[in-house]
């Protein structure tokens, strides 16, 4: 019968869900589990390169390579911690957040490491709009790594601007730059895990941001002008009251 029919595909669409649900958290515990021993063997190299620098760092030759290999491990751990933050925070802690607030508590965190002005533009509706299903933490990093990304095309004269607002059902953040933008090769493969088109660039900001938008059942759009600049839109789920929790 048809019934039994769509109930058993349904159970077996079900448990094929659940399965590869099960090999998706076994998986990012087996990333964790290996980031995390990548750390303890970095953290050794690092200490034995800050021991030769004392020992041995009036030879320039090597001062230079010994800095070169601390720097290098810096940027492996913080690469390393990136991912962490990023696996340990697969549950979302939905709230609802008013978005011009969070907006302006993600740039009070930032300016001091940005050498550029970051604009705001709420069209004057910053105490009018409804408030952002988000998790606060998560979605703070999804807006840092846009607008790092949005300094690293632009350089110290980004003009970089942060906006925010209502479309349809959904809360908008927009963060446009005046950089060298996107051509249009490039844009199939922003968010490849570990595609990068920067010198010491990781490839995994906007990997993570579309996961993270994604858990939040939102969506990431990308205009860009090479040339001109670039705007990445991310879209959430406004939430049902108003309200001015910065969160
Ligand atoms: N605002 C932007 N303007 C121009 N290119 C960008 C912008 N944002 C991202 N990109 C491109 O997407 C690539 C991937 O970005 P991302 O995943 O954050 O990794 P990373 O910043 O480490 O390179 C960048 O290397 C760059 O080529
Ligand atoms: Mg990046």
């Amino acid at each position: 019968m048809p019934a039994e029919k769509t109930g058993r595909g349904d159970m077996a669409a079900k448990k094929k869900q659940g399965s590869v649900k099960f090999a998706e958290a076994n998986t990012e515990l087996m990333l964790a589990a290996l980031a995390h021993e990548i750390k303890n063997p970095l953290n050794s190299i690092k200490g034995a390169g800050q021991y030769l620098n004392d020992r041995f760092g009036g030879n320039p030759e090597i001062k230079e390579f010994v800095s070169l290999i601390i720097t290098e491990i810096d940027r492996l751990d913080a690469y390393l911690n990136e991912f962490l933050n990023f696996s340990r925070g697969t549950k979302l802690n939905l709230k609802p957040v008013n978005p011009a607030a969070f907006i302006n508590g993600v740039i009070m965190l930032v300016k001091h490491g940005f050498k550029c002005e970051i604009e705001t533009d709420f069209t004057g509706r910053e105490h009018s709009l409804p408030d952002a299903m988000i998790d606060p933490e998560q979605m703070r990093q999804v807006i840092v790594n846009l607008l790092t990304n949005a300094r690293d095309a632009a350089g110290d004269d980004a003009r970089i601007k942060i906006s925010c607002g209502k479309k349809g059902k959904n809360i908008f953040f927009s963060v446009s730059d005046n950089g060298k933008g996107i051509s249009k090769a490039l844009m199939k493969h922003i968010f490849t895990p570990f595609y990068t088109t920067k010198e010491k660039g990781m490839g995994i900001g906007l990997s993570i941001c579309r996961a993270i938008v994604a858990k939040h059942g939102g969506k990431i759009r990308v205009k860009s002008e090479p040339g001109f600049g670039t705007a990445f839109t991310v879209l959430v789920p406004a939430g049902t009251k108003g309200g001015k929790n910065g969160a």
